[in-house]
This record gives C-alpha cells, structure tokens and sequence, in this order.
C-alpha cells in the first residue's frame, strides 16, 4: 500500500482553519449558495464547474471526497454520484450516441448489462468477451467504449490492463474499469493507460453498509463531459450526508483493507485445501497469463471469493448457507461484516457459485462458520 495514500485517506484536502479547526469535515448540507449581487452570481453560473451554486452541481462536503478519490486513483477529476449504478448510468448515457458499441471484458456486473440492453433502444449495442479472449478479434470499427471489470465480482475474473489500454488508444476507443473490487489502494487503472474508474462507493470506501453512493475518476476534460451531461441532466447527485459517511469510511480504509486482505487470503487457503470444494475465485489463487496480471497490477485482495462445490445443487448450496450462524445472507459486500449468497435458483438456474465476502470479524469465527457450512452440505 502507498504511503501516500494513508495521508490522502485521512488529511489530505481538508482545509481545517476554513472549518475553525474542525477535525472532521462540516456536513454542507444546504441545497443552494447565495450571493451577495448579481454580478457575482451571474460570473459564478458561467463556471458552474468549479463554482457552489446548487447542490444537485457540486458541494463543498462532496467535492472533498471527490478531491480525495481522484488523488487516490492518480486521476485529474473525479465525479461522485448517489451510487455506482449513477455513475456508470452518466458514464454511459454521456460518452455513447446511436450506431456505437460497448465490448465488455469479463462478467459485468447485472444491472450494468441491462442498462446496456436498455440503451438497444437508442442505438447502442455491446457484448463480452473474458479477460484472456484475443480482444481485437472483437473490436468493430463503431467500438466506441471497452468495459472492463478486472477483478470482476462473482469469479474475479482478470484482465490485461496495458494491453487492452494500448489497443484501445491506438484506435480511438476509450476504456472504463470497474475498480471497486480492489478499491483504488490495491489497484490503480489510470497508471495502467485505462481512461476512466468507476466505483460503487457502497462497498469497501463506504465499509460499514450504511451508505450507497458511486464514482467516476478520469482526466478533467472526460470528467468535464460527464459533468455537463451525465450529472448535471441525469441527476443522480451523492448527498452531502452521504459524501460524509463515506468520507468517514474512507478514514479508515487502509486499516480496513489490510484485514480484509488477511481474513480473505486465509479463507482462500482454507477454501482451496477442502475435500469438497472444486474451485475457489479468488485472484490470490489465480494461475498462467492471470497470475502474472495479478502480480502487475493488484497491490492487495480485497474480500471477495467464491467457490464451486464437487457436485453442486441448489439444494446443497443452499443447505451450506442456511447452516451459517455468523454470516448473514445478503446482496452487496465491502462492509465490517461477513456475507454469503448464491446465483444460484430454486429451478437450476443461475451459477451454482457460493460467494463470500469476508468481513472483519476473528479468522476462528469465520473458519468455524465456513465448518458448518460443509457440514451442512447433505443434511
Ligand atoms: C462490481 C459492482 N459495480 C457496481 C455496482 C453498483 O453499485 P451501487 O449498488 O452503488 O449502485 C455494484 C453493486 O453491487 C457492484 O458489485
């Protein structure tokens, strides 16, 4: 991990002597800014980048957190949004127009896919490919944008980030990547060529499940373009309430990751030594071309894995779920707190995955959870 970014996460951008030598940041939570005579609002609307003038534009309690995000990442500019299903939304409805389309690297996350199905009815079309396709088989001459979730979030699947990057820029496509699996302090895409980050805010940064929020971080021009488009008409602004929960969040991300990581790496071990497991996801087991992206470009795992059991069923996933006591079973993942879910349905369909994340309750506890599971498997 940076040291840097330990003095980002904690006092970087915060001008104290403008809040009284207030430890934490104030809370803006106004919808307006006034002005003292026309002429000042009227110069203030003609840059309503970087000036206050309506909160649904910019906030001085969000626009610390953006400051942040975008220092973190090694970005120019960053946007934040009421969550990462808005950033990616504005990203999208901003940067795409009628006849273009999105190639997607490895397993995208749901709901990003169906607003990519929804954009079919203006003209937008896309597919995927994994990480380890030969990409310029795919690319079309209207490829507009690559998609690219790297590690991805039900099989953490990996993706060559320099190389896609160099494709990309060679024939004028630009590159998004969901980052919110490693969160900017165990991956850092700008430094790899990709264009823009996105994150969900409501998972690591935000770390305690009690807050959703997303954002994008890029150079200042394509960050002025969502700006214009995505934030300001689509509106999908992060309130300044929740830009100080996750401010707070961000406080103690290092600490945070750091557990994360050692609970996950001991879980994986645990995982990939069981009689009844075939395969854990995690990119700390990963193997061949994957490993070696791993090695270049992560600086930590986060939490999340999955696993496939010899012989699943719904029945015996479900039957491993139901036995745990300390996990709960819940969508989302990034919080204090240990979760597990299946894609798997009652009908058979779905991946017949379990994913765990792991939180940061004692390695005993959550090993012992994980035993009961197993032992549950044919009961
Ligand atoms: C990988 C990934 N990206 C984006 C999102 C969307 O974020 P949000 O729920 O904050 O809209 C999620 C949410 O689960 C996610 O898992």
């Amino acid at each position: 991990m940076d040291p840097q970014d330990r003095h980002i996460c904690s006092h970087a951008f915060e001008q104290r002597q403008d809040h009284h030598g207030a430890v934490a940041p104030p809370v803006y939570q106004t919808s307006i800014f006034t002005f003292p005579d026309l002429e000042s609002f009227s110069r203030a609307q003609l840059a309503e980048r970087e000036r206050f003038i309506y909160s649904r534009g910019l906030n001085p309690t969000v626009k610390l957190l953006e400051d942040k995000l975008a220092a973190l990442e090694r970005g120019q500019a960053c946007k934040a949004f009421a969550s990462g299903m808005g950033a990616i939304s504005a990203t999208l409805f901003s940067l795409l127009k009628h006849g273009d389309h999105v190639l997607r690297i490895n397993q995208t996350y749901g709901p990003s896919v169906e607003l990519l199905d929804h954009m079919a009815r203006y003209g937008v079309s896309h597919d995927g490919i994994a990480g380890d396709q030969q990409l310029t088989d795919h690319l079309r001459p209207e490829t507009r944008l690559i998609y690219i979730e790297s590690p991805s979030s039900l099989r953490m699947e990996l993706a060559d980030l320099e190389a896609i990057s160099a494709i990309a820029r060679k024939r004028g496509i630009l590159t998004l990547i969901d980052n919110t699996w490693a969160t900017p302090l165990f991956q850092k895409p700008l430094t790899h060529g990709i264009d823009m980050v996105v994150h969900s805010l409501s998972k690591y940064i935000g770390g305690h499940s009690d807050v959703v929020g997303g954002a994008v971080i890029a150079d200042a021009k394509l960050i002025d373009r969502l700006f214009t488009n995505g934030h300001q008409l689509l509106g999908a602004a992060l309130s300044p309430h929740s830009a100080s929960l996750i401010l707070r969040g961000l406080r103690t991300l290092p600490v945070r990751m750091a557990e994360h990581q050692r609970n996950a790496l001991a879980v994986a071990r645990f995982l990939a030594d069981h009689p009844q497991v075939a395969a854990v996801h995690h990119p700390s087991l990963a193997k061949g071309a994957a490993a070696d992206w791993a090695a270049r470009q992560l600086h930590g795992h986060s939490g999340l894995l999955s696993l496939a059991l010899h012989h699943p069923s719904y029945s015996r996933i479900a039957n491993f779920i139901d036995a745990l006591e300390l996990m709960r079973i819940g969508v989302s993942w990034g919080g204090y707190e240990s979760l597990a879910l299946s894609p798997m349905r009652p009908d058979g369909s779905g991946q017949p995955l379990i994913r765990l994340a792991i939180g940061l309750e004692h390695i005993d506890d959550i090993i012992d959870d994980l035993e009961r599971g197993f032992a549950a498997l044919d009961r």
